[in-house]
């Protein structure tokens, strides 16, 4: 069996999308979890995306040259995050998975990034295993959140969406919870409308790029996070990713009726600071 890689390329897209849907629902099936891709459609347009994105480094596997999967290094914070990483189910276990991920782990120290992270589904021993082994080391429990939108306001903490004005109030935020800034994400998402920021005492106490799989939150306070949970229209994607041992916010998304979809982990090689203020991270990081 010959194992080889090669930088993505945006013809890929179909190929790696549907090796990308055939993965994750083929392993979401044997543990009776809901797929993570509605269908094979859903996972093409993402990875057609990520192809085609200058911050985001692609690479496919190819055995005896025919395409067995791909993965993804998001180069837009001084963070990188992984993923998705998928494999062909009739050729995992291989090793073409350690193989794609080596691949994008040199890429990160080539490029200087100060750490790496992922998120990984708890439930999957081979990922688990695979990820520790390769130095990653498990940071933070978490609950993917979905349900209706819940629609309540948080008295004296205003939500509404962020404008380009807020990037540098947020940013500051984000160094001071996290140590490191995601501004790049931020202006992305500032530019598509789908970020938001809570005020508190005349000044920003939190902002989302989204409350959903692919968006980040950084907040002072559980208050903040409440608020903007409460405004979000909906929770785009599988759902929103919760620490888990944040149970007061955990506590409270239940009572709002939201419901636990399934536990993820997030995992972390170089440098990590343990947050000091509220969160949710993003499917990436
Ligand atoms: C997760 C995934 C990318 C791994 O790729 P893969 O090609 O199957 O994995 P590999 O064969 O390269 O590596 C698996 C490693 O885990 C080890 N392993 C597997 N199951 C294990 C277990 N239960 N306990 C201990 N080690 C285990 C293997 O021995 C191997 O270790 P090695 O590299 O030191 O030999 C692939 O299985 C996949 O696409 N899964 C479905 C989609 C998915 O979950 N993606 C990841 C999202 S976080």
């Amino acid at each position: 069996m010959n194992i080889s890689l090669r930088p993505g390329k945006p013809e890929d897209a179909a190929i790696c999308g549907a090796i990308c849907y055939e993965a994750f629902s083929t392993i979401s099936d044997q543990h009776n979890f809901p797929h993570d891709f509605p269908h094979p459609e859903a996972a093409i347009g993402l990875l057609t995306e990520l192809l085609a994105r200058e911050d985001v480094y692609s690479v496919v596997a190819e055995v005896d040259g025919r395409v067995a999967g791909s993965n993804f290094l998001w180069e837009n914070a001084v963070i990188a995050g992984v993923g998705p990483i998928t494999i062909d189910p009739k050729l995992q276990n291989v090793a073409v998975g350690r193989k794609l991920m080596e691949s994008v782990l040199q890429r990160a120290q080539d490029r200087a990034f100060v750490g790496v992270r992922l998120v990984q589904a708890a439930y999957h021993n081979r990922s688990l295993s695979l990820y520790t082994k390769l130095g990653f080391d498990t940071r933070e429990p978490l609950s993917t959140i979905q349900g209706s939108p819940i629609g309540v306001s948080v008295p004296s903490h205003e939500v509404r969406l962020a404008t380009e004005a807020d990037l540098a109030g947020c940013n500051k935020l984000c160094l001071k919870v996290h140590g490191h800034e995601r501004g790049q994400e931020l202006a992305d998402a500032i530019k598509q409308g789908t970020a938001s920021v809570v005020e508190h005492d005349g000044r920003i106490t939190g902002y989302a790029t989204l409350i959903g799989f692919f968006g980040h939150a950084v907040c002072e306070s559980n208050e903040d996070l409440k608020a903007l949970i409460g405004a979000a229209k909906e929770f785009p994607g599988p759902g929103f990713l919760l620490p888990t041992r944040n149970s007061e916010l955990l506590r409270w998304c239940l009572a709002q009726g939201l419901r636990v979809v399934q536990p993820m982990t997030l995992m972390s090689t170089g440098l990590y600071n343990e947050p000091a203020g509220v969160f949710l991270p993003s499917v990436v990081f």
